[in-house]
């Protein structure tokens, strides 16, 4: 894994270019990440170009021998663009555009600004393509950031319209999928067709469902005009976007799919502080994140772009935009750094090199204060780089358990939640933590990828279930483990004639008749814990595979695949995948609760999230006889060990 840092040589006086190099080189950075917002640098005015800044910046780095990634602006317009073409902005549901001022003011659907977009971006890649310093792209910044994914503008107006009638051809089967004789919604032609928002109520979920994936293929076909020109004139670079995290809004396999390394932002606290997450986790791990928020988007990340994956921003130390930001317990920044390399990552870029003293991000750590000293940061970063030497090229991740993920699962069920916690996200989050806490190495995979090699298969929830998925799951013959609501919904957003779950019930027969969303602190069973927020009444003549104490029946089996009817607690969880684990035939042990594992390249990792050390020997009865790479048998809080995986 290479090491690198977020750049803004245009916030910095030139002659500090140079030294800035020097240090990142030293502090042992092999790649920068340059020129994503620079727009009004570029073109200061309409057609009006300024590349030599950007020359020399791209020389000084390059001298420096640092490899570079070059950004595309196309993040932030600039504002003579906008005035240029007012209605290139995005609108929100309530109507109201999105104005300049901050970044990502635009439309994905606005023709003419795709137009500007290719514009800028050829004459880029003409002028840089073929550069010996720039060794990859970055396209756009963050599709979906701030919530631009979905925009109720003209352009998207009018967009839709053309998407809805390539997908249906004649209206009428489009009043028949939605099933729009329901409150006289019908339509008479695609052009009378708006997107689902300002309506007195909610509006038909199907139509919601076809705007959502009508947003997405926006953001993959703008990816794609971006990809296709960077292809034709800078052959044999990377093509890269960075992802989020816990962002849904579209899908990442598909725009994954023109990349050649998928890369994702990790902000392990602040995503903790902004997310769903319990009061109690929020204050434990308020310095640490989550122990496995970064792990998940490692593994969500690493099957969007076949395997080549990395991590583009890095938290460095306190963010400037969750709710609280407080400073990364010391150690924690190489924890993190050194748990994306057990995962495979190819680089881990931190942002930014050092903390700006003015604008929107001023109060955001950098590797550098911003009188250039190191921060924690910048320490821990060189520590890094001498754990990456020790440890070695990982050449090989591990396949054992696949978890199947699904955006447009996601998007259904934000549509039509029924329960207004049932989560997708938080679902899968809970099951992949479960299986993380088994020290179960995962793969997170779309439902159409490869099963093969795969010794057991979890589908937390995949409402729109094809047969083809079924067989697949069927003959992989290794334990399969499908969650509640799959199978719930036709491809139309409508309950299956042959009711839930649908096509499984050619694999298991059961019948689901009816379902119930709990409230918090509404239970059903005995247990309280065993169940909550979500349970089905499943008609079956099979025995249930468990059933609660109170005989409530919870999961159902035929042959290797089970169904889970409701959203489980976490003891059930846990006992439930430990006993599918032990059916695989998987080396699985019950961690601590702060502890987290990884076998990669040979290696196994441990990294301690907690606030005391914790010896290994407590998990594993041979750990004094560890050949130990990194670390010992004590690991301090925010530490890591890693020792051969023979050991
Ligand atoms: C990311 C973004 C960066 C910067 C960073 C701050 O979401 O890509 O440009 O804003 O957050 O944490």
């Amino acid at each position: 894994m290479k090491l690198g840092c977020c750049y803004y040589p245009e916030h910095w006086p030139e002659d500090i270019w140079a030294e800035d190099a020097r240090r990142m080189s030293e502090m042992g950075l092999e790649l920068v990440r340059i020129g994503e917002f620079a727009w009004s640098r570029m073109e200061p005015e309409p057609g009006v170009y300024e590349w030599e800044w950007l020359d020399r910046a791209i020389d000084t780095l390059g001298v420096a021998g640092l490899k570079i990634i070059l950004g595309t602006p196309t993040a932030t317009p600039p504002k003579w663009l906008v005035d240029q073409m007012p209605d290139m902005v995005a609108v929100d549901s309530n109507g109201n555009p999105r104005k300049f001022g901050s970044r990502r003011h635009y439309c994905f659907s606005h023709l003419p600004y795709r137009g500007e977009c290719r514009r800028i971006i050829t004459a880029m890649a003409e002028r840089y393509g073929e550069h010996p310093a720039i060794a990859a792209w970055q396209t756009d910044n963050e599709y979906g950031c701030h919530e631009t994914t979905l925009s109720y503008s003209r352009s998207a107006a009018a967009a839709f319209q053309l998407w809805l009638a390539a997908h249906y051809n004649d209206v009428d089967a489009l009043n028949s999928a939605w099933g729009n004789v329901f409150w006289s919604m019908e339509y008479r032609s695609f052009d009378e067709i708006d997107p689902p928002n300002l309506t007195v109520t909610e509006p038909n979920p199907a139509h919601i469902l076809d705007y959502r994936r009508f947003a997405s293929d926006e953001v993959v076909s703008f990816n794609r005009l971006q990809a296709d020109i960077l292809r034709e004139h800078s052959p044999g670079r990377d093509i890269i976007h960075n992802f989020m995290g816990f962002v849904t809004d579209f899908d990442h396999h598909d725009v994954g799919a023109d990349c050649d390394i998928a890369s994702w932002d990790s902000y392990p606290l602040g995503f903790l502080e902004q997310y769903w997450f319990g009061e109690a986790d929020k204050l434990r791990y308020a310095r640490q994140g989550h122990p496995d928020i970064a792990a998940f988007h490692h593994d969500l990340y690493r099957g969007c772009s076949n395997g080549r994956w990395a991590v583009m921003e890095q938290q460095p130390g306190p963010v400037n935009w969750a709710r609280y930001n407080p400073a990364p317990l010391p150690g924690m920044v190489r924890l993190w750094a050194l748990e994306a390399m057990a995962h495979g990552a190819e680089f881990c870029s931190f942002f930014r090199w050092r903390q700006a003293p003015f604008a929107q991000e001023q109060m955001h750590a950098g590797l550098l204060r911003p009188d250039s000293e190191d921060d924690q940061g910048g320490l821990e970063a060189r520590q890094v780089s001498s754990d990456i030497a020790k440890i070695g090229p990982i050449s090989e991740t591990p396949k054992s358990v696949a978890l199947l993920f699904s955006y447009e699962a996601a998007w259904l069920f934000e549509t039509q939640p029924q329960g207004r916690d049932f989560r997708y996200i938080e679902l899968v989050f809970e099951i992949y933590s479960a299986l993380r806490k088994l020290g179960l190495d995962v793969n997170i995979i779309a439902p159409e990828a490869s099963l093969s090699g795969y010794r057991m298969i979890v589908a937390p929830s995949l409402p729109i279930l094809t047969d083809a998925l079924v067989k697949r799951l069927v003959q992989s013959n290794v334990p399969v483990l499908i969650g509640p609501r799959s199978g719930s919904k036709t491809v139309n957003f409508a309950i299956p004639a042959e009711l839930p779950p649908g096509p499984l019930q050619r694999a298991i027969p059961i019948k689901v008749t009816r379902v119930e969303s709990l409230r918090p602190g509404l239970s059903k069973g005995e247990n309280d814990e065993d169940i909550s927020r979500w349970f089905e009444h499943v008609e079956t003549a099979l025995t249930p595979d468990i059933e609660l104490d109170d005989g409530t029946a919870m999961v159902f089996r035929s042959k290797n695949v089970r169904y889970l009817a409701a959203w489980p607690g976490s003891d059930f969880l846990r006992d439930l995948l430990r006993k599918m684990a032990g059916d695989a035939k998987l080396d699985f042990v019950v961690l601590p609760q702060d502890i987290r594992i990884r076998t990669a390249g040979g290696n196994r990792y441990a990294f301690n999230y907690g606030r005391e050390s914790i010896s290994l020997s407590d998990i594993f009865s041979k750990a004094e006889n560890f050949e130990f790479i990194l670390g010992s048998n004590e690991i301090d809080s925010a530490g890591v060990s890693a020792w051969t995986a023979s050991g």
